[in-house]
């Protein structure tokens, strides 16, 4: 694993080297070997780098959107991963549908929903049982409780490590999310991080040793490159230089 920690000095200098660096990651993909495939982050942070993707010179006919985790809810709900990435994004560009591939969420047991996605992906990467298919980029958030996907702090799915696809749990509620092994399949994985409410779970996450059950992002540990891009906020005490 090579991994590359960056703090920026705001939210906007944040998102625009997001977008910088899936852009490259997207477009070497394309040019390595014809496609790309990428997870997508839920949550709040990444609104304004799908946005900025919209825009971006990127051949939509040789990328394949996936999602890391989404609330059990429709497409079309105010909470929906995907909702909140089409309308930012996806919508917004001339994407072929069949390159869009959203975890299903209208049946009425999350458990059936986790099966029929960790299938439909098996069948898309052509991958054998026991095998962990190697997305291309994988964008990951982290919650104050040092969360990713939906890999909650003392839930089951953090032990998950024979599936793709499994059932999170936030508070009660489902979520379907991908495993942490399928995380670390990915060549690279990219985690964009704002606010200083973030900051004490930062401290958790990169300290020498620590709990992964209290905070699961330290399960984030990819066999290829691993991105944490900051704010100055998130990552004040995360020592190191912010780029020049
Ligand atoms: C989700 C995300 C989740 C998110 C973090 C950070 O479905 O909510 O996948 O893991 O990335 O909770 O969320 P914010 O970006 O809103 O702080």
């Amino acid at each position: 694993m090579t991994k590359h920690v960056e703090v920026l000095p705001n939210k906007a200098e944040l998102i625009e080297r997001s977008r910088e660096l899936v852009v490259a990651k997207v477009q070497a993909a394309i040019a390595e070997r014809g496609r790309c495939t990428i997870a997508l982050a839920g949550g709040s942070t990444p609104k304004p780098l799908y946005e900025l993707l919209a825009k971006a010179a990127i051949d939509w006919e040789r990328l394949h959107v996936f999602w890391g985790d989404e609330r059990y809810v429709p497409a079309d709900h105010p909470d929906s991963n995907e909702g909140m990435a089409r309308k930012a994004w996806l919508d917004q560009v001339p994407f072929p549908a069949a390159n869009i591939h959203p975890i299903q969420t209208n049946t009425a047991d999350p458990e059936v929903a986790a099966n029929q996605h960790d299938q439909a992906l098996r069948t898309f990467f052509a991958v054998q049982p026991g095998e962990f298919p190697q997305l291309d980029v994988i964008l990951l958030g982290m919650g104050d409780d040092g969360h990713t996907a939906s890999l909650f702090p003392h839930t089951e799915a953090l032990k998950v490590r024979d599936r793709l696809v499994t059932v999170g749990n936030k508070d009660g509620q489902p979520r379907l999310t991908f495993t942490a092994p399928l995380i670390n399949a990915a060549r690279t994985v990219i985690f964009i991080v704002a606010g200083a409410n973030k900051r004490p779970a930062l401290r958790g996450v990169f300290a020498e040793t620590g709990d992964a059950e209290l905070y699961p992002s330290r399960l984030i540990q990819p066999a290829g490159e691993l991105w944490w891009l900051l704010d100055a906020d998130a990552g004040a005490e995360i020592g190191v230089a912010t780029p020049s």
